[in-house]
């Protein structure tokens, strides 16, 4: 299904309240939720861990897409699987068996996602289409919401759309995705398309609208 999904990022939600935060963005029209994990090695920042990711479960009525920001990973998969992550994406740059990493990601019962840092090229996922669900690529250097978009990736996106074909594989886009720069990647071919500031700006869960008004802007 190549239609355009939104997929907001609760890094930028109100962290004392996330499940009233993921049951407000996906009653105003979330296709799925993106949880944003971080170890503060892999990237300088510090996010939730399987504990965390269990809990918002309950409330994820859609689907419940884990970016595991994360070095090793392999040690964590099963966690996150048995947290209830419907997808989980690892970055090729986070080991050297991306490979195997992926193989046990669907293992473990998930669809399996492979993410590409901005200076990464799209050859680093040519042999990876066979055991991969999503490739995602990153349109902000990982770490943190709210940052720019980096307008040279588009170039890349187009390139990844035209790798993956046909193939039931969603190209994610991720960092800096906002109403001027949606439209850019979803013609470059993305179709999964995650927003943090540019959802979550002006609302709240106790005056969740702005939600919605943003994500139908994206
Ligand atoms: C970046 C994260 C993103 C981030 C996006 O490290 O992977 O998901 O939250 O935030 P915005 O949409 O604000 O760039
Ligand atoms: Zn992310």
């Amino acid at each position: 299904d190549r239609s355009i999904k939104i997929a907001p990022s609760i890094l930028s939600a109100d962290f004392a309240d996330f499940g009233a935060e993921i049951r407000a963005v996906e009653a105003q029209g979330a296709d799925w939720v993106h949880v944003d994990v971080m170890d503060g090695h892999f990237v300088p920042n510090l996010t939730f861990g399987p504990p965390a990711v269990a809990a918002f479960r309950p409330h994820v009525k859609t689907v419940m897409d884990v970016h595991l920001m994360i070095a090793p990973v392999d040690p964590w998969i099963e966690a996150f699987a048995r947290a209830g992550a419907d997808v989980i994406t690892a970055h090729v740059e986070a080991g050297p068996h991306i490979h195997r990493t992926l193989q046990a990601i669907r293992a473990a019962g998930c669809k399996a996602g492979v993410a590409l840092n901005p200076g990464t090229p799209a050859s680093a996922v040519a042999h990876l289409l066979d055991v991969a669900d999503l490739v995602l690529a990153m349109t902000v250097n990982p770490g943190f919401g709210g940052q720019s978009f980096i307008e040279g990736q588009l170039d890349k996106i187009a390139e990844l759309r035209a790798m993956i074909g046909d193939r039931p594989i969603h190209l994610q886009v991720d960092g800096g995705v906002t109403p001027v720069t949606a439209p850019l990647v979803a013609a470059a071919g993305a179709d999964v398309l995650v927003a943090g500031s540019a959802v979550f700006k002006g609302g709240s869960a106790a005056r969740p609208e702005p939600y919605g008004e943003n994500i139908r802007a994206i």
